[in-house]
């Protein structure tokens, strides 16, 4: 049994830190910045819940963030009641944010001059893989603090992979996103076809999803798709966010991604809808409007 801190119980964190508690056994305690949660969190699984990000890493061996961008995770790391401010030496922290590689950078450095260690691990599998514990975590750091955190990670993960060094992590999500990206507005553009052909698209998906176009997003998006129903799943503001970072890494790196850069312009238009917070396969009711 470990001791662990969690930071950030939002619709990811907060399955994340109970699988922590419950399937891992360990002793954690939570902070969240809307204190309510974690009182809410406490009840339900025990443990307890600190008033600071610092007052919650005191002690812990293992620290985890996740909350929503690059500025949120700054301000729960280095800030003044940050968790590097109250961690031990010795101590991982692993940060499971969806951020850029650049403040994964910085973090391993700000940790290690603490005499810390810090792991970038950004996850894929949604909400439902957050509260089922069978997350996709993609990870960067060093490969003996990795080691040492795998085991505390597996209890809400179903594939934990090493990618290289600091920032791999978070470069390994972004590829991630970009594949989602094209992939989701090639079957918003299949679904639409089909319905202004006249095709029944319950009898279209469940023979192609069964040939070379299938895809997660098509076994578990076409029916929502199919019914107009968007208002659930990874919201359009967080993969709005994503690409922003995706496309300022391809900037930098010099990676064309053209179909990405014009999807990220389709899921503008998707929010002004008032689809900010509706679920990535709302790209059809751009379609559709
Ligand atoms: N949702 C998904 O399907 C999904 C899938 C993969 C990856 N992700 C990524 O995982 C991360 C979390 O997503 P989520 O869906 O759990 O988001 P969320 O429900 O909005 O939760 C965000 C959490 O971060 C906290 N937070 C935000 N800014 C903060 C700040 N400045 N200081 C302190 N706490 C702060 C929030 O506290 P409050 O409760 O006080 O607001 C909340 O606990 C994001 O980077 C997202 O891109 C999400």
């Amino acid at each position: 049994m470990a001791k662990i801190a969690f930071i950030g119980l939002g619709v990811m964190g907060y399955p994340m830190a109970g699988h922590l508690k419950a399937k891992g056994g360990h002793d954690v305690t939570v902070y969240n910045r809307t204190a309510a949660k974690a009182e809410s969190w406490v009840k339900q699984h025990g443990g307890q819940s600190a008033a600071t990000p610092a007052e919650a890493a005191r002690d812990a061996d293992f620290v985890f963030t996740c909350v929503g961008n690059d500025d949120d995770l700054r301000s729960v790391t280095i800030g003044p009641d940050g968790v590097l401010a109250g961690m031990k030496a010795g101590a991982v922290l692993i940060d499971n944010t969806t951020a850029s590689a650049e403040v994964a950078r910085e973090l391993y450095e700000a940790a290690k001059a603490r005499g810390c260690d810090f792991i970038d691990a950004p996850v894929s599998g949604g909400q439902a893989g957050a509260e089922n514990g069978v997350l996709t975590v993609m990870c960067g750091g060093d490969e003996a603090a990795f080691e040492h955190a795998r085991p505390v990670i597996d209890a809400y993960a179903r594939m934990v992979g090493l990618m290289g060094p600091a920032g791999a992590g978070q470069l390994t999500k972004m590829v991630n996103q970009i594949c989602i990206a094209g992939l989701v507005q090639g079957l918003a553009e299949g679904i639409h076809f089909g319905k202004k052909a006249g095709l029944d698209i319950e009898k279209v998906i469940e023979v192609i999803s069964k040939g070379a176009a299938g895809s997660w997003q098509m076994e578990n998006r076409y029916k929502t798709m199919n019914q107009g129903k968007y208002d659930f799943g990874f919201a359009v503001d967080w993969m709005r966010k994503d690409l922003d970072i995706v496309l300022s890494e391809a900037r930098r790196n010099g990676a064309a991604l053209p179909v990405t850069a014009l999807v990220d312009q389709f899921y503008g238009e998707v929010q002004k809808l008032g689809g900010k917070r509706w679920d990535t396969s709302s790209l059809l009711a751009r379609l559709e409007k």
